[in-house]
């Protein structure tokens, strides 16, 4: 390559790479499409909204591994009165119609091969905000990945809390 356009090139190359650090630190993922469109903020935060608390539908983060997601029942026990002109709303009341869930596209999760081990209970009752794990979902329209659940990121405030760093611990 003949100098000017091995610099170019070289360039180019660190342009690259900085746009995707820069995206990787402060874009987060993408939000995925759901097969309703479900808004957080709506529900949880809205001033004249249902204003309903976490754990009303995630109902297991203090008590188990899973915080587990809500039954379609649940969401119609005010969706069989309430908003039932919105389209989004009658695609759910088809789906619980049918005796199905929604196809919710998972936010957080880890590669099978990795062989996490994580466990909501001990890490909600120790006072964790779901925030410090989540991002700040009570102000999310539609949920995005905004923490990297890195096995450094665990250490890190397992470390500081005292809590086990034994491998077995988080590897089963
Ligand atoms: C210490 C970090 C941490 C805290 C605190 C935490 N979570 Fe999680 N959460 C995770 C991790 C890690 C996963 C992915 C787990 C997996 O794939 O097994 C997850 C997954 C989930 C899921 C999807 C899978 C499931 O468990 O049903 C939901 C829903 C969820 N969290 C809700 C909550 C809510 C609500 C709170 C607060 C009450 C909360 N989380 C607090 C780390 C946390
Ligand atoms: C406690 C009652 C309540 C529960 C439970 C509830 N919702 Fe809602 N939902 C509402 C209310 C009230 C609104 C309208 C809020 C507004 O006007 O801003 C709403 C709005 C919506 C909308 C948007 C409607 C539109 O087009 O504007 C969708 C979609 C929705 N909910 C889905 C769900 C799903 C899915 C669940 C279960 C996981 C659920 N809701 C559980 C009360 C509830
Ligand atoms: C009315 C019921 C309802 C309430 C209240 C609610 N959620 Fe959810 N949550 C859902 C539904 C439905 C999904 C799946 C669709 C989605 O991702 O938007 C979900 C998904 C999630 C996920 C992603 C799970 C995954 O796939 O990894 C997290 C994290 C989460 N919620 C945290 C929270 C936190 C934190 C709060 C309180 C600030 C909260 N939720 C309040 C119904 C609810
Ligand atoms: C913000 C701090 C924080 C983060 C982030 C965190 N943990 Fe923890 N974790 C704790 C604390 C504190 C405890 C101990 C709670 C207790 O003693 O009851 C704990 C306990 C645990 C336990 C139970 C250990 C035992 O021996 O019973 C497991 C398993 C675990 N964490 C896995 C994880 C994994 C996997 C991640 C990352 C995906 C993670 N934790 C991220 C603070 C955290
Ligand atoms: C506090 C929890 C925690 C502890 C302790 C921990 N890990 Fe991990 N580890 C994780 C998480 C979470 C991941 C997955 C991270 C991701 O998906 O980015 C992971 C990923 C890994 C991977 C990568 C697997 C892959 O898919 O490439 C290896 C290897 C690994 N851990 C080995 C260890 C060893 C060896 C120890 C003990 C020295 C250890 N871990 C201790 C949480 C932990």
């Amino acid at each position: 390559m003949r100098k000017a356009s091995k610099v170019i090139f070289l360039a180019t190359a660190l342009v690259f790479v900085i746009a995707f650090a820069l995206l990787r630190v402060l874009g987060g993922a993408e939000a995925p499409r759901q097969p309703v469109e479900f808004d957080h903020w709506q529900h949880v935060s809205k001033e004249d909204g249902p204003q309903i608390a976490c754990d009303s539908c995630h109902e297991h983060a203090a008590s188990g591994p899973h915080a587990t997601t809500p039954n379609t029942s649940t969401c119609m026990v005010c969706h069989d009165s309430m908003k039932t002109e919105s389209a989004e709303v009658q695609k759910l009341a088809a789906i619980s119609e049918q005796g199905k869930q929604p196809e919710w596209v998972r936010i957080y999760w880890f590669e099978r091969e990795a062989n996490v081990y994580f466990t909501h209970k001990p890490h909600v009752r120790a006072g964790i905000d779901c925030a410090v794990c989540h991002g700040d979902v009570k102000q999310m329209h539609r949920l995005r990945r905004e923490v990297e659940q890195t096995m450094g990121w665990c250490i890190d405030c397992h470390q500081e809390q005292q809590a086990s760093v034994d491998c077995y611990a988080c590897h089963r």
